[in-house]
């Protein structure tokens, strides 16, 4: 067995001051929204696993097609020795990746969520005899510290989950990753494409309902670490395509009107019977869209593959 290491890079009690002051700032702004992170405890972590296997959550798929397609063509371009995994979650599709990179040296998974990340880690770690890998409980919006390890660096971003950051804050998390590059060391982004509305709602409003858990979840966790009294079954699960900003947006619709305390914060929180809060915006992309953003970041795009059906894309890019 090869060894594995997690570090955490964020003191114990950050992320309790993290969802704290996520929280309080989202309940009491107006509308109300909550960042899409807090989703991912343990049980959520699960149920994103069980989104991607859904018949209406199309976009693992696709992006497995291509990386089953292109994974040799990205480990020729980059020839990487590490390869980085910016909210890496199961590490599922990335197997195909690890299969292709011939060279690669060490596997530094990232991510808030500590049991996806021991579960992949210590699994791969055991399937892989040779391979480094060394998982970073870290927030992949703050600034991150990475082990030395050698390079060519490739860092992935899969599973379209950039999708999840707000234009700014995209623009901000770009920047973040351009200056972790060397030269030689290359981005992998994975975004998912505009399409059919009828499409992307359904990937986010499935018949089995587990999404609705999913985005119920939140609440859960909020409970749970903040003492609050939220009851998940008073909240409705939407899903709708904003033309606009050409995102999904999922939010929690309150039933009735209703106030939910939150000791910990010293919060009651009104919501009138129909409001809705924001939870999740995903965006969906455009080549050209992806090439401005990374160019705005420092970044030169030197590689789009899509899958068959034109639904999602992967592109390489290096710092320019
Ligand atoms: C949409 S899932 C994608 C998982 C996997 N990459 C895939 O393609 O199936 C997002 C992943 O990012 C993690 N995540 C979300 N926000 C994060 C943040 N701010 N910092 C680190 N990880 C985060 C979640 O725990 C989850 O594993």
């Amino acid at each position: 067995m090869s060894p594995f290491r997690l570090t955490r890079t964020l003191p114990e009690d950050a992320t309790d001051a993290a969802l704290r002051a996520d929280v309080h700032r989202g309940l009491t702004g107006r509308p109300k929204t909550l960042p899409p992170k807090w989703f991912y405890d343990a049980h959520g972590s699960d149920l994103f696993e069980k989104i991607t296997e859904l018949p209406e959550y199309y976009p693992t798929r696709a992006e497995r097609e291509i990386l089953l397609a292109r994974s040799g063509d990205i480990a020729a371009a980059t020839r990487a020795r590490t390869l980085v995994e910016l909210g890496s979650g199961s590490s599922e599709k990335t197997r195909h990746l690890l299969d292709a990179l011939t060279d690669l040296h060490t596997y530094v998974p990232v991510d808030v969520s500590e049991s996806a990340l021991t579960q992949a880690g210590q699994a791969l770690a055991a399937e892989r005899p040779g391979l480094d890998v060394h998982a970073l409980i870290a927030d992949f919006t703050a600034e991150l510290t990475l082990p030395g390890t050698p390079g060519p660096r490739l860092v992935a971003f899969l599973g379209g989950t950039i999708g999840n950051l707000l234009p700014a804050e995209r623009a901000a998390f770009l920047a973040s990753v351009r200056a972790l590059l060397a030269p030689g060391d290359a981005l992998l982004l994975g975004t998912d494409l505009v399409k059919d509305e009828e499409v992307l709602v359904r990937a986010y409003d499935d018949a089995a309902g587990v999404t609705a858990a999913f985005n119920k979840n939140v609440l859960t966790v909020i409970d749970r670490e903040l003492g609050a009294d939220f009851e998940p079954a008073a909240f409705d699960h939407v899903a709708l395509w904003d033309a606009e900003h050409e995102w999904i947006e999922m939010r929690l619709r309150s039933r009735t009107a209703q106030t939910v305390k939150v000791p910990a914060l010293g919060l009651a929180v009104d919501f009138a019977a129909g409001e809705e809060l924001r939870t999740e915006v995903s965006a969906k992309f455009r080549q050209e869209g992806v090439r401005a953003e990374l160019f705005a970041a420092g970044l030169g795009l030197t590689h789009w593959w899509t899958d068959e059906a034109g639904r999602f894309a992967l592109s390489l890019s290096v710092a320019r």
